[in-house]
């Protein structure tokens, strides 16, 4: 087990659970891919409001969803929240945008540097997991082309149970998985809401605040709070035993 220093009580760490979505890959790449192949989609002054527009009525859904009690994955929640988007920016009848962005988000770039961090830590032989609102197969294939795969032990997909983040039986998941209390899970997300999500279920947590973002008032409290992955193999390297 490794430990997490400068905490009152030393708390010991059986595993690390990421968030997927913001937190390794970036959500934004999918429309910054697609413009990049020359879809003249959107000049660049809307392009990140609309990207944003998607991320937000993505998330929102989920929540949403949870509290209609009607679930349908993540991958037909991104595909509604895109159609909501194209059609407020005029965009309803772009077949061909749509299917591209859709295919991109895909295959979504890592932040950069997400691969050489979470290489650093599994050297240090801590079991890592994603934790994720994605498909199993949406998330086989966005960490595959991220090319950071290889460096997870384990993806646990919120379709195991049907139901979306921050409901506290999703973060039992890791806790099931790895049979330990959620104190020893440390998670890590840079969406706000699922870090007070797993807060309040008892997890350990780290914000990587990658925006800056003003602290959400919700129950729950992160242990830490990093401005990107870079510094966490050695914030955590301790002890093992
Ligand atoms: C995820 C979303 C919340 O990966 O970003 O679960």
């Amino acid at each position: 087990m490794l430990s997490l220093p400068d905490t009152p009580e030393p708390v010991p760490i059986a595993a690390v659970c990421f968030d997927a979505y913001g937190t390794l890959l970036d959500v934004h790449s999918a429309l910054a891919q697609v413009m990049a192949g020359g879809a003249p989609l959107l000049e660049p002054a809307r392009a990140q409001a609309f990207s944003a527009l998607w991320r937000d009525k993505q998330l929102a859904y989920t929540w949403l969803r949870n509290s209609m009690r009607r679930h349908a994955d993540f991958a037909v929640v991104t595909a509604d929240a895109l159609d909501h988007a194209m059609a407020a920016y005029g965009l309803a009848d772009d077949a061909a945008s749509r299917s591209a962005l859709l295919d991109a988000y895909r295959r979504l770039a890592p932040f950069a540097e997400v691969p050489k961090a979470l290489a650093r830590l599994r050297a240090q032989n801590i079991p890592l997991a994603v934790l994720s609102n994605g498909t199993p197969e949406m998330l086989a294939a966005g960490l595959g082309s991220a090319g950071i795969a290889e460096h997870l032990d384990t993806v646990i997909s919120v379709e195991a149970l049907g139901v979306f983040k921050p409901v506290p039986e999703v973060y039992a998941l890791a806790t099931r998985h790895f049979g330990v209390p959620a104190r020893q899970i440390l998670f890590i997300s840079a969406n706000g809401w699922d870090v007070h999500g797993a807060a309040s279920f008892g997890c350990t947590v780290i914000h990587l605040n990658r925006q800056d973002a003003a602290a959400e008032r919700l129950p729950g409290r992160p242990a830490y709070q990093l401005c990107d992955l870079a510094p966490l193999p050695d914030l955590i390297q301790g002890t093992t035993g």
